[in-house]
């Protein structure tokens, strides 16, 4: 590209739920860290959220617990921008112009949509379907060019970066969008189930000993990760030889994300132990490292009106960026309005 970009990042999450030790390795740790590079805007996606049904009566509280979990991360509000994309109405009216660049067949391919429809995809909204649709409004609208996600958002990602390319294409306006960077790096990118090597940590898995969530205590840290699926044999000294050990994997690359190390850092120390030793270490540096964040979450949200006052300066900051790229977008595409 010719042009130089001003860097920016963008991320979000969706307010469905408990945040786990996957949401917090795999985007609030790079959130904190990139706020003292790059300009940075962190929203709660509480459009996406309603792709699926949420009961309005809790939406707006578990909005503000996403907020408080940003803030007990370590995201600053002097520094960062975070606010609810309900917020931002910019978001939703760009995607309605990128859902008339993105292709069916473009959406069709997408992974997660398909994980989360099961077999069932005629049951499910219209929104869900074009869920990747928005999220390439909400990093486009901030022309961003840093993503930082965790691994299951590549896709997303690259489908982003196809209808920034194909908006500056149809419309003649070469570099308007930036294409931006998925930031997935390092051990915390994919954080797999306690239970299961195989499959992702999640929100929606039944079982509560599938993950770490960042509101557990002490006493239910050290239980789940002693209950944790393992094998037998002693850790390796390579991270090569873990390839064929998806639960010894998980617990290594954990242990690494939570220290800011890489695996293979970590296994030059460990090589040769049995899970019989690594697990409570691994307990223990879990706790050291999230129980301050589950106690500074809990201070927040006793305090509401302190979260909704962020929020209200945050969103008035990003829409002071999000309301000329819309105006200039209308103008593009030719809008009466425009
Ligand atoms: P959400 O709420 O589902 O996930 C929030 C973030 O957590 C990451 N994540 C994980 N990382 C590592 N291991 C895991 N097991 C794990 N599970 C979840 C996700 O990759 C994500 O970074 N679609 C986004 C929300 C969004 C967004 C955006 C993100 C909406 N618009 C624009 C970036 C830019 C999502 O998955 O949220």
């Amino acid at each position: 590209m010719t042009t130089h970009r001003h860097p920016r990042v963008l991320s979000g999450v969706q307010p469905t739920g408990d945040l786990h030790l996957g949401n917090y390795l795999g985007a609030l740790v790079k959130f904190t860290r990139l706020q003292h590079e790059m300009e940075t805007f962190i929203f709660v996606a509480d459009l996406h959220a309603v792709t699926q049904w949420q009961d309005p009566k809790l939406l707006k509280s578990q909005v503000r617990e996403i907020a408080a979990a940003y803030l007990a991360a370590g995201l600053d509000p002097e520094i960062a921008t975070i606010f609810p994309q309900s917020a931002v109405p910019e978001h939703a009216e760009l995607a309605w112009v990128f859902n008339c660049v993105a292709r069916l067949g473009w959406l069709d391919r997408m992974t997660q949509f398909k994980d989360k429809a099961g077999k069932h995809k005629e049951r499910e909204s219209v929104g869900l379907y074009t869920y990747p649709v928005l999220q390439a409004a909400d990093i486009l609208i901030y022309k961003a060019t840093h993503v930082p996600v965790g691994e299951d958002q590549k896709q997303h990602l690259e489908l982003t970066r196809d209808i920034a390319q194909k908006f500056n294409h149809d419309f003649e306006v070469p570099d308007f969008f930036p294409l931006p960077e998925a930031v997935i790096e390092g051990p915390g990118a994919r954080i797999m189930s306690l239970r299961d090597g195989s499959s992702k940590m999640s929100k929606s898995d039944p079982s509560d000993y599938s993950r770490i969530n960042l509101t557990d205590d002490a006493d239910a840290i050290l239980q789940k990760v002693r209950k944790a699926r393992t094998d037998p044999e002693p850790l390796p000294e390579t991270p090569d030889e873990l390839k064929e050990r998806p639960e010894a994997q998980n617990l290594v690359g954990i242990y690494a994300a939570l220290e800011g190390r890489t695996t293979a850092e970590v296994l030059t120390e460990f090589a040769g132990v049995g899970f019989g030793q690594f697990k409570p270490r691994l307990a223990d540096l879990a706790v050291a490292k999230l129980s301050p964040i589950g106690d500074a979450m809990r201070r927040f949200m006793a305090d509401p009106a302190e979260i909704d006052r962020i929020l209200a300066t945050g969103a008035g900051r990003a829409r002071e960026v999000a309301a000329p790229t819309l105006a200039e977008v209308k103008s593009i595409v030719g809008y009466w309005a425009g």
